[in-house]
């Protein structure tokens, strides 16, 4: 059983300076699209589930579907893991349910509160060798069932780097998730897109090889925006944080890097498509199918983003 924590996935990816994909999934298309680049590329995964994606399509559909795909493919390390964890309960839960890692999200608590919650979680799920990543600063961009702070706000909340180190010795976390300016969602910045290297270099220098994990960093690709609009979406001004950035980041002390919006891009791109050039298909078959073919493509160029093709079996 390929069904690992991020242990070592993170302890080889900071050595040999490359990042893990985090995709999120939600139903059955995205999961064959995501396990199908990663088996094809040879690379180690985090599949994350939201609590949004537990309302949808609920645990036991999804724990389901990631069973068949650890199953088909004990060479690929494949990490099952919660998304925006914001209770303790929910952690524990997720923990019981045979989640290989947790994130517990209390960032928007103050300091000793959100210390005090995180330890609640690792002190739980280290019971049961599963990892725990914790956020300190806040992320930016409001989503259904995350809490995260405007947009405008996004460069005020960043990780302040003279709290790592006791973040770190007083909850035991295995990694933190740093605010350096990403937020979720398509809609990231209003003009240039910057991201705050030098706070995640100091979050590094603070805590010498410990991963740091890297939220909302979706690059929101001209081509996806423009197939989009073109096929009678709207969405304009989407932006997101440049490739060049997260390759760079990956490099860095970054060991995981969380995509969706990307994802639900791709796959809207397509259905629209299909939608627009054959307006009398009606076989869902017709257009997940495709929409499939679209995640696939898009998490295999993701990879090579990362650097982490090729990448499984040192993970393993
Ligand atoms: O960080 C949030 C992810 O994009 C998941 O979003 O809560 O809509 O599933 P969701
Ligand atoms: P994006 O919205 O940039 O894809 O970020 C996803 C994320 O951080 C999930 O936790
Ligand atoms: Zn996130």
């Amino acid at each position: 059983m390929a069904l690992v924590n991020t242990k070592k996935m993170f302890k080889m990816a900071y050595k040999n300076g490359y990042a893990i994909g985090a995709f999120n999934v939600n139903n059955m298309e995205i999961t064959q699209g995501i396990i199908s680049a990663v088996a094809e590329k040879k690379a180690p995964v985090i599949l994350q589930i939201s609590r949004g994606a537990r309302k949808y399509a609920s645990m036991s559909y999804l724990r389901a579907i990631i069973d068949v795909a650890v199953r088909e493919n004990p060479d690929i390390p494949i990490c099952m893991h919660l998304d925006h964890g914001d209770t303790v309960e929910l952690c524990k839960q997720c923990v019981d349910d045979g989640f290989t890692s947790v994130m517990i999200d209390a960032s928007h608590n103050p300091f000793a509160e959100n210390i005090k919650v995180t330890k609640q979680v690792v002190d739980y799920a280290h019971k049961y060798n599963v990892t725990v990543e914790a956020e300190l600063g806040q992320l930016g961009g409001i989503e259904e069932d995350v809490v995260g702070v405007s947009h405008d706000d996004v460069s005020k909340h960043l990780t302040d780097p003279d709290q790592v180190v006791e973040f770190y010795e007083k909850t035991g976390c295995d990694s933190l998730a740093v605010a350096c300016g990403t937020s979720h969602g398509a809609f990231k910045f209003k003009s240039e897109p910057k991201l705050a290297f030098d706070v995640l270099q100091a979050v590094a220098d603070k805590l010498p090889g410990y991963p740091l994990v890297m939220h909302g960093s979706s690059s929101v690709l001209k081509e996806f925006v423009d197939l989009i609009n073109k096929y009678g979406g709207k969405m304009p001004n989407a932006m997101g944080v440049p490739e060049a950035a997260i390759s760079k980041a990956a490099k860095m002390a970054v060991c995981k890097v969380n995509i969706d919006t990307d994802l639900r891009m791709a796959m809207t791109a397509k259905i629209r498509q299909v939608f627009a050039e054959k307006p009398s298909e009606f076989d869902p078959r017709n257009y997940l199918g495709p929409a499939r073919d679209a995640i696939k493509a898009m998490v295999s160029h993701k990879l090579d983003v990362l650097g982490c093709t090729g990448k499984a079996g040192e993970c393993l």
